[in-house]
């Protein structure tokens, strides 16, 4: 393999107004800097990650999914800007290519046109109607010349709209050439790796801009940029789902998180959320449903129903206002109102309305354990550790704190009384009135 590639990642994003850094921020339920460094690792194994700002972090972040990244140090104090933070990397390769971990949207498929164009330099370049906050890419003769940061920009520069994408293809020996020869002669006093450009330009390299499409390139520098990269990314996950086979009702309103798994008929309704770790096969899931790293199989789930982590529904009809949490169901009908947690429950048994399975007492969580064909009457509480085993009939609003064997009836209720009159007497009234 020819190419190594730098991702940088040291700048502070202080226009994200926060206090996490710029990187750690996620779309579609993964930290931006997730999707360089995986687009990357499509397309090479000398990757080198440029930190400085909450350098631990982003190391731990990472850690979570790639385990053999190298990471860079940037010198932030004497070399700041994006010149800088490329001083340190020590890339294997004759090419180079240098992404931004700001700029999650792109795809190593795209990436790959850089490596096809006959240059020194391959640079990528967006038009834009509104290139405010980009370098503005000053083309003369149909090549690049130079690249101005708006702040450096003058008023006619400014009008530019042909703006640095931030993504460059450098062959290895140009950075070691003109890297040292940077200065941070400019408003904001930094090392601008752009500015390779122009030295270059003027020692008769060639420079050749690769112009890419903005849904894919755009920088993310602010949370509205953040909101907006993340509604980018959910319509290609959902576009590539829908092709795959999905029905999915109103999908602007359908939140789906990067890697949800989908396999044979599913119908997905407005307003729901599915997040990261899940796999849907066969079922259909309705109205503002939640479904959190759970598997549902031949299922159907909801209006209004949260499935929590942990969760395997399989062969069950879950309805509205039922939180499931860590629980294996096979076989249930659990249509309204429910809460269980750390349960399994398996076929035929029927949960009625508004039963709740008391998992914690306030130290642990305790299992329940429900069998076969068992009716679990309304207003049930079930109180954990328990196990309930087959052919069972729990009257309504029993409280089961103890083991129920096979084949019993489990009801604890107080006796009801009837007062004859009561009503009349104790609102002063008559009958008839
Ligand atoms: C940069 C480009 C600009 C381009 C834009 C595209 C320069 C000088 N400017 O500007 O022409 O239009 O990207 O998005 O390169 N970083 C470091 N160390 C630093 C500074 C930044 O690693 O000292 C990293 C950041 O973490 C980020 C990336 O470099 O991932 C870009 O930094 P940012 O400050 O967003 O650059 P822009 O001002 O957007
Ligand atoms: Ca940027």
């Amino acid at each position: 393999m020819s190419l190594s590639i730098i991702i940088l990642a040291a700048g502070k994003g202080t226009r994200m107004k926060s206090k996490l850094p710029k990187v750690l921020h996620k779309i579609c339920g993964y930290e931006m800097i997730y999707y360089s460094i995986r687009e990357a690792k499509k397309l090479t194994n000398d990757i080198e990650v440029v930190l400085y700002h909450e350098a631990d972090l982003i190391k731990e972040a990472v850690s979570k999914y790639f385990d053999d990244i190298e990471f860079v140090m940037q010198d932030l104090e004497n070399y700041p800007g994006t010149g800088g933070a490329v001083m340190n990397c020590k890339p294997k390769n004759e090419k180079v290519l240098i992404l931004n971990a700001d700029m999650p949207l792109v795809e190593a498929e795209e990436l790959k046109g850089f490596e096809e164009i006959d240059a020194d330099i391959v640079m990528s370049v967006i038009e834009l109607d509104n290139p405010s906050g980009y370098g503005r890419v000053v083309i003369k003769d149909g090549e690049v010349k130079k690249i101005v940061e708006e702040k450096d920009a003058t008023e006619e520069e400014k009008k530019i709209k042909t703006v640095n994408a931030g993504v460059y293809l450098i062959k290895k020996e140009l950075l070691e050439k003109f890297l040292p020869k940077l200065n941070n002669d400019n408003k904001q006093k930094e090392y601008y790796l752009t500015d390779i450009i122009e030295l270059a330009k003027k020692e008769g390299y060639k420079i050749a801009p690769l112009f890419v499409k903005e849904e894919h390139f755009k920088g993310v520098n602010s949370k509205y940029d953040l909101a907006n990269a993340e509604i980018l990314m959910q319509n290609r996950i959902k576009k590539r789902l829908m092709l795959n086979g999905v029905i999915m009702r109103l999908p602007d309103t359908i939140y789906i998180e990067e890697g949800v798994e989908f396999e044979g008929e599913c119908i997905i309704e407005n307003g729901v959320s599915i997040y990261k770790g899940s796999k849907i096969v066969n079922s259909h899931i309705k109205t503002n449903t939640v479904i959190e790293d759970s598997e549902i199989v031949n299922s159907s789930v909801g209006p209004l129903a949260r499935i929590r982590p942990g969760s395997k529904i399989v062969d069950t009809h879950i309805g509205n206002f039922v939180e499931v949490k860590k629980s294996t169901l096979k076989g249930v009908k659990a249509g309204h109102l429910s809460y269980l947690g750390d349960s399994e429950i398996d076929e035929g048994t029927n949960i009625g309305a508004g039963t709740i399975t008391c998992n914690y007492d306030g130290i642990r969580k305790y299992k329940t354990i429900i069998g076969k064909n068992v009716f679990v009457g309304s207003d049930t509480q079930i109180v954990a550790p328990v196990k309930i085993e087959d052919d069972v009939l729990i009257a309504a609003g029993t409280t089961v704190n103890r083991d129920v064997p096979k084949g019993s009836l489990a009801i604890s209720r107080l006796g009801m009384k009837t007062v004859s009159g009561f009503f009349y007497k104790f609102f002063s009234k008559k009958e008839g009135d």
